[in-house]
């Protein structure tokens, strides 16, 4: 049975006090959400621990957007699983196109931070997906064969949830068309040996398309960037029709 996960990345957005506000706007909406939706939010380190605190005893799980394969270490600016463990969180965002483009992130080493993860207990959210030229090349499927034939060498099928996320489609409002999507989740699923692993959609998710997207029968969840900022608008995408 594969489960919807619904996650918000707030990328390097948020204060404490901001989040904090957030969470009184969002928190009361999730009375209209159905159980089995499962809903998480992954904001800025610096904002896990309050986070956490105001989250216990709901239903909202906490995710980091980046965890390093080491277990501790000289490592200057990064954070170790069992950091994250100990404040609450659960998942783990691994290989965000962002953390490929800017940060050197590479499949061999979204591949380590995966191991990582799973070690320690938290559930990866494995990030794969083409930019505007791969697409155009007509280089989505082989792209995204490698970055998956890669990235889960030695990985537990069984604790990995996979967001696919064009690049292109990222930030820009120009969302893949629900169809579209579903395909390329059709085929990512084809690569795995668990049929149960969920695959979210990422990239311009709206409460204008949330309904759509989520009707396609592969999708199993999103992965939203600048609509989880807002709580009302976060709240509509969780409480999306189905
Ligand atoms: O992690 C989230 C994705 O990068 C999507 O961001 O919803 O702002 O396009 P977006």
């Amino acid at each position: 049975m594969r489960k919807i996960v619904i996650a918000g990345n707030w990328k390097m957005y948020k204060t404490q006090a901001e989040s904090e506000e957030f969470l009184q706007g969002f928190l009361p909406h999730l009375q209209e959400t159905p159980e089995e939706r499962e809903v998480l939010l992954c904001p800025p380190f610096t904002n896990l621990s309050v986070l956490s605190r105001n989250l216990h005893g709901s239903r909202v799980q906490l995710g980091a957007q980046n965890v390093h394969w080491e277990e501790y270490g000289a490592y200057t600016g990064e954070i170790s699983a069992p950091m994250l463990i100990e404040i609450g969180v659960r998942f783990v965002i691994v290989g965000h196109s962002e953390r490929r483009q800017y940060f050197g992130e590479t499949d061999a080493t979204v591949n380590l931070r995966l191991r990582t993860a799973q070690r320690f207990g938290l559930t990866p959210i494995l990030c794969v997906g083409e930019t505007k030229e791969q697409r155009d090349n007509k280089e989505t499927e082989s792209l995204i064969s490698l970055q998956l034939d890669k990235g889960l060498v030695d990985i537990d099928q069984d604790n990995l949830v996979i967001a696919y996320e064009p690049i292109w489609a990222i930030g820009t409002g120009d969302t893949c068309e629900a169809v579209e999507a579903n395909r390329i989740i059709g085929l990512i699923r084809s690569q795995l040996n668990n049929p149960n692993v969920s695959i979210q959609y990422g990239g311009s998710v709206k409460p204008n398309n949330i309904d759509e997207i989520m009707a396609q029968p592969e999708i199993d969840g999103v992965l939203v960037g600048g609509a989880s900022l807002e709580a009302e608008s976060f709240a509509r995408i969780v409480n999306y029709k189905s």
